[in-house]
């Protein structure tokens, strides 16, 4: 008796001593949390029509990388922040998956996103998580199983022929109730976990809508698509139509199921991040896939005509408004522009410059030059895909021009694919801040060379940047580069004082008024060290007789003109 009492006592004892070590832990763990300085919220601002992401209460320039599919695994970090590193971003766009967020229904696994937390902050990392959920490029895969395994609640498209697709459906009210709890879930535990704001803005969903069908075709769809057009639609796309109470069909005609199925997706996912922003309100975007219908957008802006595809069911450029109307909790549509040519990749960035939508490009491929395309274009940042040590690459590097990749460390394999973003990642990075707030007060533009473009013209008032590309000796014209890869930033810092850098051209300013000539006071060279302009040399004689000569190397001018 005295034996079993006293073993109680004990046993009572060590549950009270594991209380307490418990309370002790949680106690530090809180005391912890709470010498971490909580930072304002990541957040987008507006001024003159212009968009900066405000990061730390100051204007940020996502220098971004988007990981491979399967890569947001601890497992794979490892080979995640030395590219990153390599490659000089500042931000990594990594997935986060909802089969392993909710691996049983309600029961939330944060495990791996705290990893990604504390893993980026140990890099000096910043983070865009992408909600990999409802749709990864038009699919469900990312579903959790106890999700796949009820398609008569968690219901697929279905298509023309009465059956179903390898796409969710966007009228299932279940997927999307619980999408949008567990994006609510991922949400709050990141407001609480994330003071320090490591994570600036969260990606809703990947690639949405539906590869290889036009639209949803189940009972509930085909009764939403012969009624009536919802009023915030046929507002948002300033619709006309005599016809009382018109369908889709009636308003739109041969575009009605583009439009029909922007609507559904856009309506789902509005109320997906509705819910999360409501728990914390981070920036929210979607991202498109021009090119494709599986999306919030679009016919391939560079061949609208094309026929036999997409592209002959025009228009679907124009349905970025609807998606305004219907998820006004997204704050931007984004292309994801793998446009290999200069002018799909532009043409795409036109779109999606609008008043209403600040530019972001958050997956890209193709030639390392078309980040001063993006730069142009009043971007916040910029993102190219597939970049880890993982050799999982899937975007063939064609596009490229081949001197981009005979750099020396084109030789070293698998950073073959990363290297061609390196220099111009190297060149901004220790200006980023200043590449943003310079963007952000109108001071900032930005071009790339074209086929056959051999010189361009940037105004800025009383004087006229020129960029010509190719090298050429001190006097006669320029040649071009043997393949489209110059590019060139300029940006306004006085009425005569220019901050200059590029790649492989030349950059001259002329001024507008008539009978004047310019003549350099001074070009100094320089580097950026925490937004300081740090004087290294001034350029004269040979190196600016014939203009300022921008080459392989990154290379950071301040530039004073004058005229005489
Ligand atoms: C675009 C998608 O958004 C990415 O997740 C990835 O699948 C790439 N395409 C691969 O090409």
């Amino acid at each position: 008796m005295m034996l079993w009492s006293a073993s109680r006592l004990t046993a009572s004892a060590v549950r009270r001593a594991r209380g307490l070590a418990i309370v002790m832990l949680a106690i530090t763990a809180l005391t912890a949390l709470a010498q971490v300085k909580e930072r304002p919220i990541p957040r987008l601002a507006q001024k003159d029509g212009r968009y900066a992401l405000m990061v730390d209460g100051a204007p940020y320039f996502i220098l971004g990388a988007q990981v491979n599919n399967s890569s947001g695994w601890p497992g794979v970090l490892p080979k995640v922040w030395p590219a990153m590193e390599f490659m000089h971003a500042n931000t990594a766009e990594i997935p986060v998956y909802w089969e392993q967020f909710e691996p049983k229904q309600g029961q939330f696994d944060y495990t791996v996103v705290d990893t990604l937390l504390t893993q980026a902050r140990a890099h000096q990392m910043r983070l865009i998580l992408l909600w990999f959920a409802t749709w990864k490029n038009g699919n469900p895969h990312y579903m959790p199983e106890w999700m796949k395994l009820d398609t008569a609640r968690y219901p697929h498209v279905v298509d023309q022929n009465g059956r179903p697709a390898d796409s969710p459906s966007p009228f299932a009210a279940a997927s999307r109730d619980a999408d949008a709890k567990a994006f609510t879930a991922l949400m709050r535990h990141l407001k609480t976990a994330d003071p320090q704001r490591t994570v600036l803005m969260v990606q809703v969903e990947n690639e949405p809508g539906t590869g290889g069908n036009m639209r949803d075709h189940s009972p509930e769809a085909e009764k939403l698509f012969n009624g009536p057009v919802p009023a915030n639609v046929l507002k948002a796309m300033n619709a006309r139509t005599s016809a009382p109470s018109p369908n889709w069909r009636d308003v739109f005609g041969q575009d009605a199921e583009v439009c029909f199925h922007n609507w559904a997706v856009a309506e789902y996912i509005g109320q997906v991040a509705a819910a999360g922003k409501a728990a914390y309100p981070l920036p929210l975007y979607v991202n498109a896939a021009p090119g494709t219908h599986r999306c919030a957008a679009l016919r391939d802006p560079a061949k609208p005509d094309a026929p036999g595809s997409y592209e002959n069911r025009p228009p679907s450029d124009n349905v970025v408004p609807i998606w305004k109307a219907a998820a006004p909790a997204i704050d931007m549509i984004s292309p994801d522009d793998y446009a290999r040519d200069a002018t799909g990749y532009v043409r795409t960035l036109d779109i999606y410059h609008r008043g209403d939508n600040a530019v972001y490009v958050p997956e890209t491929g193709g030639s390392p030059r078309f980040f001063f395309f993006a730069l142009g274009h009043e971007t916040i940042g910029f993102s190219p895909f597939g970049m880890d040590f993982t050799k999982t690459h899937v975007i063939p590097d064609a596009a490229r021009p081949k001197a981009e990749l005979l750099q020396p460390w084109a030789l070293t394999g698998v950073k073959e694919f990363i290297a061609p973003f390196a220099p111009t990642y190297a060149l901004i990075s220790p200006m980023a801040r200043d590449v943003a707030r310079l963007n952000f007060e109108g001071k900032l533009k930005a071009v790339a060379e074209e086929q056959g473009k051999l010189t361009q013209t940037i105004p800025f008032g009383a004087w006229d940047a020129t960029v010509s590309y190719g090298i050429w000796a001190r006097t006669g014209s320029p040649a071009g580069n043997p393949q489209p890869m110059g590019g060139a930033m300029v940006a306004q810092l006085k009425d005569n004082q220019f901050l200059v850098a590029g790649f492989y051209c030349r950059v001259d300013f002329r001024p507008t008024a008539p009978d004047k000539r310019r003549q350099f006071l001074r070009v100094e060279e320089g580097t950026y060290e925490n937004g300081v302009f740090k004087f290294i040399r001034v350029l004269n004689g040979d190196q600016t007789d014939g203009g300022l000569d921008f080459s392989s190397d990154p290379l950071v001018l301040r530039v004073s003109v004058a005229t005489y």
